[in-house]
């Protein structure tokens, strides 16, 4: 299917040509010493190389880009300055447009608005593979009206994520963490069907756990997916943690942490406690089953790694991915920030760019922008 999409080699010299590109640049930011400063450059970094192409071939550039969600008004919290500070120290060449969610058609993917966007430019080149899961203006009209191809990023994410599920060296195990188990549970039942073995951490481990059966006194929960959660583990192939670390109800935990001792949980949590990690027999059967593997994909964290007392799990697991000789793929906000944080992101074979937008692709085997771009008059 990346084949099918749009490249931009076909379009020789652009020499007096305008060029927009879509990318992704929501990035973190925070204030350091009065300025507000992006923190992890990482998308920002990622669209160099399709910059320097395009320069190179003699285009302007002009980028856009959303940032945080402003819900289409005008919010100075949200302006892209930080990101332009950033840009200007890595490619001054290039333009960033102001926040496109500063506009209300952008998300209501309004026609006038797209059409104003690409207004005065000759090309367009998303690039924004984290946002391609969005049918935005921004992503879907551009490719209707000028000659439109997908950036190189955007066609590596898709020949990665969809190579790996068509045709996984095995064994294939994926690992799915993360707070909340509606986000991924659509998610599991594709990876149950195509891995050998699907490991899940996390908040949303928990509505498993009691479907299988088990106590988690006040952790995370989900009443209304215990059912899903039950049929999937029937599957066989699904792996939950059998262990767990947290604290008494009530007690402060996340990035700021907390004074009280983390307690340990066998496979019933009592009442008035939570899970907030995995255990440590949990960990070793994790690092065993991706030490087994020839390809793996990993999305989401195993607890709430950005407190050090319940980043054991997320941290053990990081380090048997980046250990492993396998073809491994990581995706997900939070996924690839720990990675960061432990020094592994060169330890693994692909970091993706996209959260949402590679769970999705993984769910649907498509993204509207994907879509877009192979559907345009121009191709
Ligand atoms: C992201 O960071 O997840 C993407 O940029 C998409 O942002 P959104 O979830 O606000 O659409
Ligand atoms: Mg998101």
């Amino acid at each position: 299917m990346a084949e099918q999409l749009p490249s931009l080699e076909r379009w020789g010299s652009l020499e007096g040509k305008r060029v927009l590109v879509r990318v992704d640049f929501n990035v973190p930011v925070a204030e350091i010493d009065g300025v507000l400063t992006v923190t992890d450059d990482f998308r920002l970094r990622a669209a160099l190389p399709l910059f320097d192409d395009l320069l190179e071939r003699g285009a302007t550039v002009v980028a856009c880009t959303h940032f945080g969600r402003p819900n289409g008004k005008v919010d100075e919290r949200y302006s892209v300055e930080p990101l332009r500070r950033c840009l200007a120290t890595l490619r001054p060449e290039v333009t960033l447009l102001e926040n496109l969610r500063f506009n209300p058609g952008e998300e209501v993917n309004d026609a006038a608005y797209g059409a104003a966007l690409v207004e005065g430019f000759d090309y367009y080149v998303n690039e924004a593979f984290g946002a391609a899961h969005r049918a935005h203006a921004s992503i879907m009209v551009p490719p209707s009206l000028v000659p439109s191809a997908a950036g190189p990023n955007v066609q590596r994410e898709v020949t990665t994520i969809l190579g790996l599920l068509d045709e996984p060296v095995r064994p294939f195990v994926a690992v799915v963490g993360g707070a909340k188990v509606k986000d991924k549970l659509a998610i599991i039942g594709v990876l149950a069907q195509k891995a050998d073995v699907v490991i899940v951490g996390g908040g949303m481990a928990y509505t498993f756990a009691v479907a299988e059966g088990r106590t988690i006194g006040g952790s995370l929960f989900d009443a209304s997916y215990v059912e899903e959660c039950r049929s999937l583990l029937e599957g066989g192939n699904v792996l939950i943690p059998l262990d767990a670390r947290g604290l008494l109800d009530g007690a402060s935990f996340g990035v700021d942490g907390g004074t009280e001792e983390p307690q340990s949980f066998g496979d019933n949590i009592p009442d008035g406690s939570m899970g907030l990690d995995i255990g440590p027999l949990s960990i070793e059967i994790f690092v065993n089953a991706i030490g087994t593997a020839a390809t793996i994909l990993w999305n989401g964290p195993m607890g709430v790694f950005e407190d050090p007392r319940f980043g054991a799990g997320t941290e053990a697991v990081a380090r048997a991915i980046a250990a492993s000789k396998g073809v491994s793929v990581v995706g997900g906000g939070d996924s690839v920030a720990a990675l960061g944080s432990y020094g592994l992101e060169n330890d693994v074979s692909f970091v993706s760019t996209g959260g949402g937008a590679s769970l999705e692709l993984v769910e649907f085997g498509d993204l509207p922008g994907l879509k877009a771009l192979r559907e345009s008059p121009w191709n």
